[in-house]
């Protein structure tokens, strides 16, 4: 998932339908592969102290990263050999059950209703999509991502469930832009894992709001996640153990503070010793919560609330995994928010 820029055309493959980009379940090979469950150990957190987003435990300064271990390669489940790359950033990186919990309750919260659309911009393996159909027969998902390599991998890995389910009819997926008009209004828009952050000028993002925005449903919402946090522009790698046997490494490469430019990549390492470099790299531009809030509602949206993680109970260092609406926050080392804008 390879950053893909902006509204560049990008030609269908074989598998997509070249006519309108949109590629339907009922057209796609069967596969009963089971969606994998994240690991439950996986929650967005908070940490007030000297780590950051997704749980770390504890950052490694560039120079002293460990190498890892040489045992031999079959020991071991995964290796650089035979990984899949979309199978390890689903395992590190989603928890689409903690997301869908979280968006249906707060659009229960604010509507006294179930939502029963949703849109996922910036998709990539559509885990999110098949979460919320997979909860609820009533639902209905369209997912939208540049890149056909992710989409063709979600729907051969990603539905199983659904298809078992018999609705495979009620996910869309669509090789398109993400400022790309929708099939139906949305009661939930996502834009999760900061991939709206690939918009570097205001114009651009505004821009995408404002689409975002119109195309809503009545009473809708649209969510996107972000983090921050005294170190969040680091220079700096974190490194955390995956179960089933790997690492994943947050590298966080290059901040400028006159551009608001981030680059950063996802490395993968091995028990073998084994790696995968760059398995996906990113140039965002870092946006902060106050200037997002700005930008929301100037684009139209009524009412823009964020929520930030409560305290754990034991430790009142780490998160609870608990997001409450809190129009402040606090000045934690690192934290994960949503925010929520209604129409
Ligand atoms: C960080 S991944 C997000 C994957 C997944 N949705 C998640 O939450 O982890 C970003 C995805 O955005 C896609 N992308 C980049 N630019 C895009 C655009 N303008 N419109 C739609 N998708 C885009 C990339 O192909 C990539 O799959």
């Amino acid at each position: 998932m390879a950053e893909s820029l902006g509204s560049q055309a990008v030609s269908g493959t074989i598998d997509l339908d070249s006519r309108n980009g949109s590629l339907r379940l009922q057209d796609l090979p069967d596969s009963t592969e089971q969606v994998r469950a994240p690991p439950r150990t996986f929650t967005l957190s908070k940490t007030k102290s000297a780590t950051k987003k997704n749980e770390p435990k504890g950052h490694k300064s560039k120079a002293s990263k460990k190498p890892s271990g040489g045992a031999p390669p079959s020991r071991h489940r995964y290796t650089a050999a035979n990984a899949d790359k979309y199978e390890l950033y689903q395992l590190a990186v989603q928890s689409p059950d903690t997301d869908v919990d979280f968006l249906t309750e707060t659009y229960e919260a604010i509507n006294g209703r179930k939502p029963r659309h949703l849109r996922e911009d910036f998709c990539g393996t559509s885990l999110m999509c098949c979460e919320w159909v997979s909860r609820d027969a009533e639902n209905t998902a369209e997912g939208y991502d540049l890149d056909p390599e992710p989409l063709e991998w979600g729907k051969e890995h990603n539905f199983g469930k659904v298809r078992k389910l018999g609705r495979e009819k009620q996910v869309e997926l669509y090789l398109e832009d993400a400022r790309a008009p929708g099939r139906k209004a949305p009661d939930v828009r996502i834009a999760q894992n900061f991939s709206y952050w690939l918009f570097r000028e205001r114009a651009e993002l505004l821009n995408y709001f404002k689409l975002a925005h119109d195309s809503l449903a009545e009473d809708g919402i649209f969510v996107m996640d972000l983090y921050g946090g005294t170190e969040g522009t680091e220079e700096m790698f974190e490194e955390r153990k995956i179960e089933g046997g790997f690492t994943y490494v947050w590298d966080q490469d290059g901040y400028y503070p006159g551009t608001g430019e981030f680059f950063c990549n996802i490395h993968f390492h091995f028990r073998d010793g084994s790696k995968i470099e760059n398995a996906f790299q990113y140039h965002w531009r870092v946006w902060g919560m106050a200037e997002l809030k700005d930008l929301l509602a100037e684009a139209g949206f009524s009412q823009v609330t964020s929520y930030f993680e409560g305290d754990d109970e034991d430790d009142e260092e780490e998160g609870n995994g608990i997001f409450e609406p809190d129009q402040r926050g606090e000045n934690c080392a690192s934290w994960i928010a949503y925010l929520v804008s209604q129409k």
